[in-house]
């Protein structure tokens, strides 16, 4: 067990190494920004989401606490079910519906899914403090992993993704997430997914150029984690934080720009720029209801229903696995 724990942390540092070093020797270069999320990239993630600019969360949370009937009557017909949420977090949105279900008597299991098994253990003992008659089986690790070992069970199973982490793929990287995700479900077994919607741009861009400097601190980290894990010596003073928004492509991408010509050693490579030469650091991706429309049509799910906050920011989708 001790092994097999070393093996996959060596493991996916050097899968890390290759993918920075991939990025960062193209042409046009980028950084994945799955990333982001080591200890302090979390704990700025939490504070993104505590800024008044990023309305995601609270829209999300208004639809939950408005629509939690009609949730409820969408994906129940009264037989036992099982969420499966990829990449729970601190679960705040989702225990609102948690609890409505609960005092329903809804006969119902959770299982949050995450790749930190930190982030699960504090998630279970919130929900035994607050909901102590909760069914919850976690499980630690890949979403498609947990997928293939969950859903070959009998109760129907919901998946809920939410929070707009689909938007962190571009349009292909969806199609083959869902179409993935899709086979590993059931005839039956339903998608319940958080989608930004398209929206007045400059709402948009504000959310990802805050003016407490919050997400560009979130972006420089992966440069400041570079440094300390794959012996790096970017210097954070010498790039800029550049978020760009497309209203016709529903595309708001963040930039790393190097303001200067510069060397940067990364893991034994010498990596070059050129004043003004970009790294494209991350993707989230606002959509309309044809475009929603379209990713549900390319990936073989079928639409049931959908629940939106009073502005029409923020949609939660129900989607069927026919
Ligand atoms: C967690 C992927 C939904 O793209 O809005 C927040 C991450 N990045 N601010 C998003 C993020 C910059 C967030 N998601």
């Amino acid at each position: 067990m001790d092994t097999n724990h070393t093996e996959s942390v060596v493991d996916s540092l050097s899968i890390f190494e290759e993918e920075v070093l991939k990025g960062l020797l193209a042409t046009n270069k980028s950084l994945p920004s799955k990333y982001f999320y080591d200890a302090k990239g979390d704990e700025l993630f939490q504070q993104i989401m505590h800024l008044e600019e990023y309305y995601l969360t609270n829209k999300e949370l208004e639809i939950f606490t408005s629509h939690k009937q009609g949730i409820l009557e969408t994906i129940s017909n009264g037989e036992p079910f099982r969420i499966i949420e990829l990449g729970a977090g601190d679960g705040l949105k989702t225990k609102i519906l948690l609890k409505h279900f609960m005092d329903c008597s809804v006969d119902f299991t959770y299982t949050p899914v995450d790749i930190s098994g930190n982030v699960l253990e504090i998630l279970e003992r919130s929900l035994f403090e607050e909901l102590p008659e909760l069914n919850i089986e976690s499980y630690q690790g890949d979403y498609f992993d947990a997928l293939s070992e969950i859903s070959s069970r009998p109760e129907k199973d919901i998946v809920f993704f939410l929070g707009s982490n689909i938007g962190n793929f571009s349009h292909e990287e969806a199609v083959s997430f869902l179409s993935n995700l899709r086979g590993h479900l059931k005839s039956s077994d339903m998608l319940f997914m958080g989608v930004d919607l398209k929206k007045d741009p400059s709402a948009i861009l504000s959310a990802y150029n805050d003016s407490k400097g919050v997400t560009r601190e979130f972006n420089l980290n992966l440069l400041d984690r570079i440094n300390s894990e794959l012996d790096a010596d970017f210097n954070r003073e010498n790039f800029m934080h550049y978020p760009y928004y497309n209203p016709q492509t529903g595309e708001c991408r963040s930039y790393l720009i190097s303001t200067i010509e510069q060397d940067v050693h990364v893991a034994g490579e010498l990596v070059h720029f050129r004043a003004w030469e970009a790294i494209f650091m991350e993707i989230s991706k606002k959509y309309d209801e044809v475009q929603l429309k379209e990713l549900a049509e390319q990936t073989g799910f079928q639409i049931v229903r959908s629940f939106q906050d009073e502005k029409n920011w923020f949609s939660d989708v129900v989607w069927v696995n026919p």
